[in-house]
């Protein structure tokens, strides 16, 4: 056996219990060729957590939550890096590496949270509620990062929040993360009405029929969710937290009311916890595959650009959040 060959066969051992031994024939070759790519063109993968576990597991070299990309995007040393992940991520790693150059595999990967809203409905946000300081999810485009004051994960929203001592903030897009931030502070929160398809799609209902068919079971819901569904949980927060959540609590059974991908990404660092999977996908996410990855890498596609003014007040806003 050669030595890719023995590389890409104990991946195989890492992902076993998620991937049917009759699927991998069809991702070993890609994946070969991607590890042999990385090498030669000096290139990172930058994977986050809803990547399918092929992905996340066998080619990434960084993974982890919107929050954990953005921080770990400034230290890469490489000269490429791949954002196996949707734009706005793709955006931000660009956004915090100028000189760089960011491929995303596929430029149809967007979010309907980064869809919602414009540049130019920040600015009437602003003059409706003059002085009122906007904190932007980085679920947007730099356009609309660069009319904002700071940016905000769901994995430091309240503290980005605090961090303003201000009385009233404009928080975008993402209704539902708005009021959960809401419910945990005095600080008074006005919303836009965008959300996420995945989380959105989530009913507190759903919970009471999961607890009463799987009893026991640990509930962990997404901040993307409805605040009714959060309420109804044992647990809230970003893909990372849900993740830590799980390896320290080490339910004997869970349910991640959140994007599929998780509970099989998990599921791998876990195989002892039983996972209940009523999942949403993510159509977005799910348009990154090895094949892609493996195009971009060989045809250098396709280059994320930001015009340089936008990016320059966008950089400020994300930058800002990484000190808080
Ligand atoms: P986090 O990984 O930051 O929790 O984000 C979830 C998400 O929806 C990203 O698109
Ligand atoms: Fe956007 Fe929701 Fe998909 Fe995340 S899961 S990329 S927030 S649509």
């Amino acid at each position: 056996m050669t030595r890719a060959l023995s590389t890409v066969a104990s991946l195989y051992d890492r992902v076993r219990s998620v991937i049917p031994s009759i699927e991998w024939p069809a991702f070993s070759d890609d994946i070969d060729a991607i590890l042999a790519l990385k090498a030669k063109r000096n290139a990172v993968i930058l994977a986050h957590n809803y990547q399918t576990p092929e992905i996340l597991h066998c080619v990434a070299d960084i993974v982890g939550d919107s929050l954990a990309l953005a921080r770990k995007a400034m230290t890469v040393e490489a000269q490429v890096i791949v954002l196996a992940g949707v734009h706005f991520m793709a955006e931000t790693a660009k956004l915090l590496n100028p000189d760089k150059t960011v491929l995303i595999p596929d430029l149809e990967a967007g979010c309907s949270l980064a869809d919602s809203i414009t540049p130019e409905d920040v600015r009437l946000m602003r003059h409706r509620y003059p002085s009122v300081p906007v904190v932007s999810y980085v679920n947007t485009s730099a356009a609309v990062k660069a009319e904002s004051d700071i940016c905000c994960t769901s994995g430091n929203a309240l503290a980005v929040v605090r961090s303003l001592g201000a009385p009233r903030v404009i928080m975008l897009p993402d209704e539902y993360l708005a009021r959960n931030i809401a419910a945990q502070t005095k600080v008074e929160i006005i919303a836009w009405k965008g959300g996420c398809e995945v989380h959105e799609r989530f009913a507190a209902s759903d919970i009471q029929e999961l607890r009463e068919a799987y009893p026991g079971v640990t509930v962990l819901a997404h901040p993307e969710c409805p605040p009714e569904v959060v309420a109804e949980a044992d647990f809230a927060g970003s893909t990372a937290a849900m993740s830590d959540y799980v390896g320290q609590h080490k339910p004997a059974r869970v349910v991640l009311m959140t994007e599929c991908s998780m509970s099989d990404n998990i599921a791998v660092e876990h195989p002892e916890i039983e996972f209940v999977r009523p999942c949403n996908l993510c159509p977005h996410m799910k348009r990154i595959t090895l094949a892609n990855i493996r195009s971009a890498l060989e045809e250098t596609r396709h280059v994320v650009t930001i015009d340089p003014h936008v990016a320059e007040r966008a950089r400020w806003a994300v930058e800002r959040m990484l000190f808080v």
